[in-house]
């Protein structure tokens, strides 16, 4: 059966991943501390590695100063934006058209994002949210 993807089950799916390998690596060792090292959470974003990766991909050429200028009104301000509705939308991107129940299909963004890894996104995201904006009040 086809489940519809979320980014739940690509979470679920890496971390069972990461916890086999984890486990057959330290199997040697101790099982339990394994175990136990394998439910921590993942690394935390990166914001400083999102910012050089924003400035060498450019995105500021289109989404303006600090990504809060853009150069047209019809391109979005993400200054501010919570990193987890940034992340999820550059990984919509990345699925576009070939995944219609959750991609977006937009031909410019979708250049952007192609080469970019998971881990690029969330460091992508965590510095978007990082910057002052003018959409957001920050209480
Ligand atoms: C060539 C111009 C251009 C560049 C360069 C560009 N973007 Fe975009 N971006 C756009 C446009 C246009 C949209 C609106 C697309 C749409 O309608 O879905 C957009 C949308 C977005 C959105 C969705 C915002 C929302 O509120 O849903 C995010 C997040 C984003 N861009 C991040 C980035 C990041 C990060 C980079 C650099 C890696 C980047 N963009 C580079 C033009 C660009």
């Amino acid at each position: 059966m086809n489940k519809p993807y979320t980014a739940e089950h690509a979470f679920a799916r890496g971390g069972v991943a990461v916890r086999a390998s984890l486990l057959k690596a330290a199997s040697a060792v101790c099982a339990a501390a394994a175990l136990a090292f394998a439910v921590q959470p993942a690394q935390a974003a990166d914001a400083a590695n999102g910012k050089v990766l924003a400035d060498s991909h450019n995105c500021a050429a289109c989404h303006g100063v600090n990504l809060n200028k853009p150069v047209s009104p019809d391109y979005p301000k993400l200054a501010g934006q919570h990193a987890d509705y940034v992340y999820w939308a550059l990984r919509q991107y990345q699925m576009g058209n070939g995944n219609p129940n959750f991609g977006r299909s937009n031909p410019i963004m979708q250049a952007q994002v192609q080469s970019l890894s998971e881990r690029d996104l969330k460091d992508l995201a965590a510095y978007v949210e990082s910057l002052k904006g003018d959409l957001v009040e920050k209480k």
